[in-house]
């Protein structure tokens, strides 16, 4: 689809115009990775195109691959998805991370659902639906409705960040990113050509090793052309991450059923289960007091995990306790390994479990 767009000329200072969207397609078409979403040629499903783009924003395409599959299964249509409740969802989500996504994925897809089932065909339109963002609106007009868009996702940026030699982290630079991207638009395929980038980056213009003697746009690449490409994408300086601690308590009943509870809906990992424990923050300085009821809890080491602005380290207690133990407010006894636990979760639950406890 043609939205009136003049195709750039090649630009006299970074050398890029449609010829390398062209060599980029013609790469593309002998060299695709075989993607559950992708279809053979044209009609792709905007339902599925969406789906795992939102997800991909999260993890590697190798880790959203089961979770696609698992959500296609059992929501086979955006309206689908829609009729959910929240809960199966975010349980379904569960493992991939920041949760909020998956809220927003909920309210878009009923915000689609309330629109008849489609999605708008626009990037501008696709924009305004609940957290489709610069980057979702483009990748699903592009690749699912064939509008003349930039993408720009992390990899895009490795790979434009080498072309032009950006002196600069890419993120500091998102309009000549965008600009290049631009630029190098083939005429037609605009969603081909945004996944060739995405596909580039992710085989051949690849963080570490970059094997330039594969890639075809090597002959205008700056960075190539100085000798060391790594030396691409520049970084930001990294500001020191938070350290917080917390407690968890993990009471195991004998049918292997453990005590959780819901998390407020809003904030981190709002509305995922958790055991009962502290707030996160300070080393809370009696740990004993935020366990849910009195037992004989046995300290069964510490995890830790990474959250985007913070370090998480949590000391982790255990107890063997009867069936017919008072269950605390709020609380939900259930089968660990059927619970849709978010990461940090299992990891609390798998090392509660690690280490023999004395039986009842
Ligand atoms: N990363 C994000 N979206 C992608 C896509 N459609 N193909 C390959 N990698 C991706």
């Amino acid at each position: 689809m043609m939205r009136g767009r003049t195709i750039a000329a090649p630009d006299a200072d970074h050398g890029l115009g449609s010829g390398e969207g062209e060599a980029l397609l013609a790469w593309y078409d002998r060299h695709r990775r075989t993607l559950p979403w992708r279809t053979a040629a044209g009609a792709a499903d905007p339902y599925r195109v969406w789906l795992s783009e939102v997800m991909l924003q999260q993890t590697t395409v190798a880790a959203v691959i089961p979770y696609f599959a698992a959500f296609t299964t059992r929501w086979p249509t955006v309206s689908d998805l829609a009729a959910a409740p929240d809960e199966d969802v975010m349980s379904a989500w569960a493992g991939l991370g920041y949760y909020a996504r998956a809220r927003n994925l909920l309210a878009c897809a009923r915000a689609v659902a309330a629109r008849g089932g489609t999605f708008p065909t626009t990037r501008e339109e696709l924009r305004a639906l609940p957290g489709v963002g610069e980057y979702t609106s483009g990748a699903v007009a592009a690749i699912a409705f064939g509008e003349r868009v930039p993408v720009v996702d992390g990899n895009v940026e490795r790979v434009v960040a080498r072309l032009l030699a950006l002196p600069v982290p890419p993120k500091s630079a998102k309009a000549a990113v965008s600009a290049a991207v631009e630029a190098m638009l083939p005429a037609t395929r605009p969603g081909d050509f945004a996944q060739a980038m995405m596909d580039l980056g992710a085989t051949i213009c690849t963080p570490r090793n970059p094997l330039c003697a594969l890639c075809p746009i090597a002959d205008p690449c700056r960075a190539r052309r100085e000798g060391e490409p790594t030396r691409y994408p520049v970084k930001a300086e990294k500001k020191a991450r938070k350290i917080w601690h917390g407690v968890s308590f993990v009471p195991v009943r004998p049918d292997g059923t453990v005590l959780f509870r819901r998390r407020p809906p809003r904030g981190l990992l709002g509305g995922m289960l958790e055991v009962f424990g502290s707030a996160w923050g300070a080393a809370p300085a009696i740990p004993l007091d935020h366990a849910p009821f009195d037992a004989t809890w046995h300290a069964q080491g510490a995890i830790s995990h990474g959250f985007t602005h913070a370090e998480l380290s949590i000391d982790v207690y255990a107890a063997n306790v009867a069936p017919a133990i008072a269950t605390p407010e709020g609380g939900l006894w259930m089968d660990p390994e059927a619970a849709g636990l978010p990461t940090v979760m299992r990891k609390v639950v798998v090392r509660a479990l690690a280490e023999p406890m004395p039986r009842l």
